[in-house]
C-alpha cells in the first residue's frame, strides 16, 4: 500500500508544473497566476509590493510561492536565477508582465526612464536569463506580455511604444533561436490591446474585461502559439496598422 502511495505521490510531482511570473502583483500577471493555481500549476509570483504579494499568498498558500523583485535591479535579477534552485527543481513556464509606460507629451527624460528601465533593460535580463535557463534544462515555455503598441509608433507615448516594439523583436529573434535549437523550448509573444487594468488609463475603446483577456492569453499559452493578440478582435487592428501609413495612424491614434 505504502509502495502504491509512493507512486501516485510521485507521479503527481512529475505532473505538477511550475511556472514563474514577474510583474504578478496587479493586473493581467495576478490573473494570470490564478489561472494558472486554478489549473495545478505551483506559481513563483514576483513583483515589487511585497504586501500584495502577501495578499495573493494568503488566498493559497500550498500553491503560491512569493519573492519580491525590482527587474530594474539587473544584479538582483541574476540573484533571483541563482537562487530558483531553492523554490522550484524545475520550471515549465515564466511569463513576463512587468511593465511600466506613461504619456510624455514634452519628451521629458525623468518619464521616460522609468519605462527604459524597466520595459527595455529589466525586461530584456529577464528575457536572457530565463531563455538560458531554459536551454540549459532543455525545455521551457517563455511568455512576454508586449502589446498592440508594439506594431508602431505614437507621439504621446513615445517610449513606451518603441519598448515594446523592442520587447516585441527580442522575443521572435529568442523564438528564432528556440526553433533553431534541438530543444522543447518556446517562446510566446502576447500583444495585448486595452485590458481594464490600472495601465489602461482613461476610456478607451474595446477595453477587455481582465478575466476575458486572460483565459485568451492562457489558452495561447496552452497551444504554445508563437504570437496571440488579446483579445482576438485585436489582430484587426494589428492587420491595419501594418499596412496603413504613418500619416493615417497619426490621425487616428
Ligand atoms: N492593460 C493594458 O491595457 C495593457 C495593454 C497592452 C499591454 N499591457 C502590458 O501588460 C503588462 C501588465 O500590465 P497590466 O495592465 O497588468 O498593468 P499593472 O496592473 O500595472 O501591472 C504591472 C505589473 O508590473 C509590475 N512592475 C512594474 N514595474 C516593475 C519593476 N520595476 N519590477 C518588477 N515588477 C514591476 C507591477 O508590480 P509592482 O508595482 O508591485 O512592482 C505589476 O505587477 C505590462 O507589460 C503592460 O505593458 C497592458
Amino acid at each position: 500500500m505504502k509502495f502504491i502511495s509512493c507512486i501516485f505521490t510521485a507521479n503527481i510531482l512529475e505532473m505538477s508544473k511550475n511556472a514563474i511570473i514577474f510583474g504578478a502583483t496587479s493586473g493581467i500577471g495576478k490573473e494570470l497566476a490564478k489561472i494558472l493555481v486554478a489549473n495545478d500549476y505551483q506559481v513563483l509570483i514576483t513583483g515589487r509590493r511585497l504586501e500584495k504579494l502577501k495578499e495573493i499568498k494568503a488566498t493559497n498558500p500550498s500553491s503560491y510561492s512569493i519573492k519580491q523583485h525590482d527587474i530594474t535591479n539587473i544584479k538582483s535579477s541574476n540573484l533571483f536565477f541563482d537562487e530558483l534552485p531553492s523554490i522550484f527543481d524545475k520550471v515549465d513556464l515564466i511569463i513576463l508582465s512587468s511593465g511600466v509606460g506613461d504619456a510624455n507629451y514634452k519628451l521629458d527624460w525623468e518619464v521616460d526612464l522609468p519605462t527604459l528601465n524597466t520595459n527595455v533593460m529589466g525586461t530584456t535580463k529577464l528575457m536572457q536569463l530565463a531563455y538560458s535557463y531554459f536551454n540549459k534544462q532543455g525545455y521551457g515555455h517563455l511568455v512576454g506580455i508586449t502589446s498592440i503598441a508594439s506594431i508602431r509608433g505614437n507621439r504621446h507615448v513615445p517610449a513606451y511604444f518603441a519598448s515594446k516594439a523592442f520587447q516585441s523583436s527580442y522575443l521572435e529573434s529568442l523564438w528564432m533561436k528556440a526553433q533553431r535549437s534541438k530543444k522543447d523550448i518556446f517562446v510566446t509573444n502576447i500583444l495585448p490591446g486595452y485590458v481594464d487594468t490600472v495601465m489602461a488609463k482613461g476610456s478607451t475603446f474595446w477595453k477587455a474585461p481582465l478575466d476575458k483577456a486572460c483565459k485568451q492569453i492562457f489558452r495561447a499559452i496552452q497551444k504554445k502559439k508563437k504570437k496571440a493578440y488579446i483579445t482576438r478582435r485585436w489582430r484587426l487592428v494589428a492587420i491595419f496598422l501594418k499596412i496603413v501609413p504613418a500619416s493615417v495612424v497619426n490621425k487616428y491614434f
